[in-house]
């Protein structure tokens, strides 16, 4: 275990590694209602013991998160999501179609639950994960409590991937981080509401909608006055540098963002998502990528990004791209 002194004199995080002496101190900081960030397979998510009104306070001002957008709440597994959330026979087909994985079901929160009211916004619905990456299921095993976890980045910035994204924008404001390295899906779950009878996508993940459509479940446009996803400001996921999507090639000053081949005049600082053109392999690269270029910039410069085609994972990663590009709240 190495500890890593906070710059800000707010306190001390540790960095805690993912074995049995990592993984018993992280959960017992959950258990004492301390704030430890952990990850799965999607991204770092920043844990709170979800039953614990003070965790879930202090997870909202480790964030500087608005109180209006609620938490997505981990369980590791389907008997533990059953406690929390009314499970309709289509929820319970979309579980076993796809959980543990990238996958977010808000459904309407049962009465009983032990959910601290800030979880829920004050929503009548929750929204739970079920995460497949083995430091994710272990920590929950261990913890023996609902974890509410948002993405561990400061409000509005770059959701993190690695530990150290993590300890840039959270170091000193959390008790402790698993460093379980990159993670490897990359973009956020994709979530789904659930409706009566079918379900509204309300953020798009590496879980496709032709993936859900194809086990027969009819996916609706999300409905004005229906579940919506308070969280999904059109200005998020941004980094300081602004971004020029669907460039041809770099100006002048620009720095590259290449999916595929990149073109001969190369500007500095570049990275690529794909060289291949993979798209699950751009998912996973996306994040770092900009936070790499975000660093290497001045402030106020551009990122040139290469299109990235609007199919199938493509789609999730042109929305987190279009939300790093919009104006600044
Ligand atoms: O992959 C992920 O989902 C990551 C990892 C850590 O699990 N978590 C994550 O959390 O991306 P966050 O807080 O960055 O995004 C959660 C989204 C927000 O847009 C929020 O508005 C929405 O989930 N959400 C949470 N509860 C909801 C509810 N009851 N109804 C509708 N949307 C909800
Ligand atoms: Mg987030």
């Amino acid at each position: 275990m190495q500890e890593t002194t906070s710059t800000e004199g707010l306190g001390v995080t540790e960095r805690l590694m993912p074995d049995a002496a990592g993984l018993d101190r992280a959960a017992a900081l959950l258990r004492e209602g301390q704030l430890v960030a952990f990850p799965t397979e999607t991204v770092y998510g920043l844990g709170g013991d979800a039953s614990n009104a003070a965790a879930v306070a202090g997870i909202y001002a480790a964030k500087g998160r608005p109180d209006f957008n609620p938490l997505i709440v981990h369980v590791p597994d389907l008997a533990a999501a059953r406690a929390l959330a009314v499970m309709t026979p289509l929820a319970e087909r979309l579980a076993a179609a796809f959980w543990p994985g990238p996958l977010t079901l808000v459904m309407p929160r049962r009465a009983d639950a032990p959910l601290a009211a800030g979880v829920t916004a004050g929503l009548p619905t929750v929204a739970i994960r079920c995460p497949a990456a083995p430091v994710a299921q272990a920590l929950l095993r261990h913890a023996g409590v609902p974890v509410a976890a948002p993405s561990a980045n400061p409000s509005g910035q770059l959701s993190p991937t690695t530990a150290a994204h993590v300890l840039a924008g959270l170091n000193g404001r959390i008790a402790a981080v698993l460093d379980g390295g990159p993670t490897p899906v990359g973009l956020e779950s994709t979530i789904l509401g659930v409706a009566a009878d079918g379900v509204q996508l309300l953020r798009t993940g590496t879980i496709t909608a032709e993936q859900i459509a194809a086990l027969s479940i009819e996916v609706q446009a999300p409905t004005a006055g229906g579940i919506t996803a308070p969280g999904q400001l059109a200005s998020h996921y941004a980094p300081r540098a602004r971004l020029r999507l669907r460039a041809g090639w770099p100006l002048p000053g620009e720095a590259w963002l290449g999916f595929g081949p990149d073109p001969e005049d190369q500007a500095q600082p570049r990275a690529n998502l794909s060289l291949d053109g993979d798209l699950a392999e751009a998912a996973a690269n996306l994040f770092a990528c900009l936070h790499e270029l975000d660093a290497a910039l001045p402030a106020g410069g551009v990122i040139a990004v290469a299109p990235v085609p609007e199919v199938g994972i493509g789609a999730a990663i042109n929305d987190r791209l279009r939300r790093a590009a919009a104006p600044r709240s």
